[in-house]
């Protein structure tokens, strides 16, 4: 915050640390931190607790990835501890959740699970983002149903600097190039051009 961010998002997805806790096919633990629901959303309700007396609830949100089969997440029975993760965060005031929903012709990641998202929804008072696969009408009729209230865009994002204006606008966009993702240096990230 010192730096002058706006707020921190907790990451709690893709089948890493906090992902692992929430899930029962990843979770083997007989501690306070493993076991019930209640047991295995302990981890991310402490670290959401800890940035929020940094941050400030308003200013922190919480990244998931219900549907997710990441990192070898995909035993567990993901709609009951993403419900009780929801209930949770809002109980804190948490501003926002952004779940990664790959539906199930993805095409980065796919699910073999329906989205957990309306469900999620109803459980949680804050802002509801979604993300995965998601380009301006799909987003438009998205919002326009009330799914949520914001999209979050990735790929496209990388390719076109410019993306809210392009969607404005109605241009085109400009493909990423996938042998440039996750390398190192600008090449692929910004020399991407924006519209003329
Ligand atoms: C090059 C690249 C790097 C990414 N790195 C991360 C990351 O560090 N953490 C994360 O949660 N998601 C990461 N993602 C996933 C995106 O945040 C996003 O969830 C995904 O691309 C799906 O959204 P999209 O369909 O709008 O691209 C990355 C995606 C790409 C293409």
């Amino acid at each position: 915050m010192r730096a002058g961010f706006d707020g921190v998002q907790v990451h709690a997805a893709n089948g890493y640390l906090i992902d692992e806790f929430l899930r029962d096919g990843t979770n083997f633990r007989d501690d306070a931190y493993g076991g019930s629901i209640e047991n295995r959303v302990r981890l991310l309700k402490e670290i959401t607790q800890a940035v929020i007396e940094i941050a400030g609830a308003g200013r922190t949100g919480v990244r998931l990835t219900p549907n997710g089969t990441d990192q070898g997440v995909r035993y567990s029975d993901p709609g009951p501890v993403f419900v009780a993760v929801a209930r949770t965060l809002s109980a804190l005031g948490v501003a926002h959740l952004e779940l990664r929903e790959p539906p199930m012709n993805g095409t980065f990641g796919a699910s073999d699970r329906p989205p957990f998202a309306p469900a999620i929804r109803k459980a949680f008072v804050g802002v509801t983002i979604l993300n995965s696969d998601y380009g301006p009408d799909r987003a438009a009729a998205a919002i326009s149903r009330d799914e949520a209230d914001a999209i979050a865009f990735g790929r496209p994002f990388i390719a076109n600097p410019d993306l809210p204006q392009r969607f404005s606008a109605g241009a085109p966009l400009a493909a990423d190039k996938g042998v440039l993702w996750f390398t190192q240096g600008p090449e692929g990230y910004l020399d991407y051009p924006a519209l003329a």
